[in-house]
């Protein structure tokens, strides 16, 4: 089984304030549907605490030390009952969707990143620790223009990454 990791940050690292994303960008959301669909998706449990429900067409896999629990969800104590539980699930590539302390703590177990670079700079309370790339091949890339509306800025500019760790 392969273990991915999504996710966006931007120019400093910053991935969100207040448990919230830091920025709207709807094509950003339609895109992490499309890849995580059909997939166990693995997240702390802050993170879905933020989501609040479960994603729709994915199983929701939660890592909690503290006995968190909820009907909509699977949660497990240790990440690696969490990759058997989905590799008994015959999952081909699962999806480590954040948070910060997620990132961090699973980056290791990481062979895919689908990454989105966002143009924002500002105020936040969770961080991606910086990637080094050193080991990493750029498979893919896809650039996005910012959105302006009434000459208002309504979404950032973004460019979609997905890297490969080299053997
Ligand atoms: N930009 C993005 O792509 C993106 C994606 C996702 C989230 N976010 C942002 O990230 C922030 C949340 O990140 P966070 O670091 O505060 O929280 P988090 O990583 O979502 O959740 C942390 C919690 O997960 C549990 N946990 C962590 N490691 C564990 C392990 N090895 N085994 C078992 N349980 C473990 C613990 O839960 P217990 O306390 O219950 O033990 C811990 O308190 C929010 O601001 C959110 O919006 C951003």
């Amino acid at each position: 089984m392969k273990i991915s990791m999504i996710v966006a940050y931007g120019k400093n690292w910053e991935i969100g304030l207040d448990n919230q994303m830091l920025w709207h960008i709807s094509e950003d959301f339609k895109n992490f549907k499309k890849i995580t669909s059909g997939h166990h998706i693995l997240m702390g449990r802050k993170t879905f605490e933020s989501i609040g429900k479960a994603l729709p067409n994915r199983t929701s896999l939660v890592l909690s030390k503290s006995g968190f629990k909820h009907d909509e969800v699977y949660t497990f104590s240790d990440e690696k009952e969490a990759f058997d539980f989905a590799r008994r699930n015959t999952e081909e590539e699962l999806f480590i969707i954040g948070g910060a302390n997620i990132y961090k703590t699973l980056f290791n177990y990481v062979d895919k990143m689908y990454l989105s670079e966002v143009d924002f700079e500002g105020e936040a309370d969770a961080f991606l620790e910086e990637i080094d790339f050193t080991n990493w091949d750029l498979t893919e890339q896809k650039d996005y223009e910012a959105i302006f509306e009434d000459g208002k800025l309504k979404s950032p500019a973004w460019k979609f990454k997905v890297y490969e760790k080299r053997d």
